[in-house]
């Protein structure tokens, strides 16, 4: 992409209505606008790190064997009295009603839509188990929307929804989604500790809420800090075999939000010196509800025996575009932002220092198609701005790489390369560069 062409709308001030420096880094890098509150729009730069993040959710998920599928923002009313939420649910659902005065919402998660699917094809235990997921915008009413995407309104929500047999079925289903999570959110560079949780509105008895640390975080927990040097699951993680012993690294060692702290528990378990208390923000959500929906929703199958039973449900939440700020929050500094590659809008910054300077618009020109070429994504710097001003945007927007190419080092036939997260640059000859970027 050529930044003369792109949409690229960053801002020199620090807005005044961002508290948080995630919120604050999104609005100056051109990735958001805000709608009303609680509700933005995703202009291209924020688009593509929404896409990046939804499709390492994606391929988790897809790994771990649930099959992905997309239900529509709006529901029935009807289909919430079945289950008894729609009255329970409160001021944060949005109810809509259309011309034939039919009542709608906009979906603020997706248990009874899933259920009511599940429950007209599904008759067999042999169909089991199934994971059902989709990627889908979801609206909550929330009293304070704030700190930009890390509390909206409307947001972009992974769901999934597991069916099962029976309680021990349904467990391993859970295990499966809590190892997905670690994989996933590892894979966007995070530390995301699973912490035992409650349940709240969606039920049920078991359930961890997946928990990155930020003093900027809206739950306070505690853990043992062990828990942030265990290594993610790694990618050839086997799916159908027994995955107890290796969550019980993880739940073992304690961690859990401060709703359901135990503090006679923390102190007997973890040793003093090892003791954290601080704040997070919640990345996702496992849970394991039972036969809550499907007993109220008729949603059951015949098991070997020949017999009817209510299956056995969870539900998995990842909050895709709070991830946006979450990953801000957790990798940037006084300049910018610092993706991680795995999520970066773009893999490299190329910019040319001396535009209309023949010799490098040419280097430029053929780094750009080399490096497209190579499926490497490259955000190319061709403007006239001036070298100060390019720098500072490339530090702030936080492209991984930045490939500076100006007369003086053609001359004696180098370019630079400096790293983002590391400040490091390094001088090397176009080949050597190349050959970097394109490992
Ligand atoms: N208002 C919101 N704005 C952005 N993301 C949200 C919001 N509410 C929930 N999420 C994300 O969706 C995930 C699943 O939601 P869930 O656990 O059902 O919601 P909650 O924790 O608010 O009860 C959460 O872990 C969080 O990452
Ligand atoms: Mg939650």
């Amino acid at each position: 992409m050529r930044l003369s062409r792109y949409f690229l709308p960053t801002l020199k001030e620090n807005p005044a209505e961002a508290q948080i420096v995630s919120h604050r880094l999104m609005l100056r890098a051109g990735m958001i606008r805000q709608e009303a509150a609680g509700i933005y729009a995703w202009l291209p730069l924020g688009f593509q790190v929404l896409q990046n993040i939804e499709q390492i959710v994606r391929e988790e998920m897809d790994r771990a064997g649930a099959l992905e599928l997309l239900m529509p923002t709006l529901q029935l009313a009807d289909l919430w009295r079945e289950s008894g939420r729609y009255d329970a649910y409160g001021p944060e659902m949005l109810r809509i009603k259309d011309r034939h005065d039919r009542e709608l919402l906009y979906g603020p998660t997706n248990e009874e839509m899933i259920t009511e699917i599940f429950r007209s094809y599904v008759k067999s235990y042999k169909t089991l188990p199934l994971n059902l997921y989709h990627t889908q915008w979801k609206f909550r009413d929330e009293q304070r929307p704030r700190f930009g995407v890390m509390r909206g309104r409307e947001f972009l929500m992974k769901d999934a929804y597991s069916f099962d047999i029976d309680e021990a079925a349904a467990r391993r289903s859970y295990n499966r989604m809590f190892v997905a999570y670690l994989r996933m959110f590892a894979r966007m560079g995070l530390k995301a500790i699973p912490m035992r949780a409650e349940t709240g509105p969606i039920g049920g008895d078991l359930s961890h809420e997946f928990i990155i640390l930020a003093e900027t975080g809206e739950s306070g927990v505690f853990i043992n800090k062990d828990v942030l040097d265990l290594p993610p699951p790694p990618a050839d993680v086997d799916y159908d075999s027994d995955l107890t012993s290796l969550i019980a690294k993880w739940t073992d060692l304690y961690a859990a939000t401060e709703d359901v702290h135990d503090a006679a528990r923390f102190e007997a378990e973890v040793p003093e010196d090892k003791r954290v208390n601080t704040r997070g923000i919640e990345v996702g959500q496992v849970f394991y509800f039972g036969t809550k929906y499907s007993d109220a929703m008729k949603a059951s199958v015949m098991g070997p025996d020949g017999v009817d039973s209510a299956i056995h449900g969870g539900s998995y939440g990842v909050g895709v575009s709070r991830l946006v700020g979450g990953i801000i929050e957790a990798s940037h500094d006084e300049n910018g932002i610092i993706w991680p590659e795995s999520v970066a809008p773009f893999k490299v910054g190329l910019i040319n220092m001396k535009p209309a300077d023949a010799d490098t618009d040419k280097a430029c020109e053929d780094f750009y198609a080399k490096l497209k070429n190579a499926g490497v994504t490259v955000l190319y710097d061709d403007t006239d701005e001036r070298a100060g001003a390019k720098f500072a945007n490339m530090d702030l927007i936080g492209l991984p790489w930045q490939l500076v190419i100006g007369p003086r080092g053609l001359k004696t036939g180098v370019v630079e390369l400096k790293n983002r997260a590391s400040g490091e640059r390094v001088e090397l000859s176009p080949d050597a560069a190349l050959q970097k970027l394109t490992a």
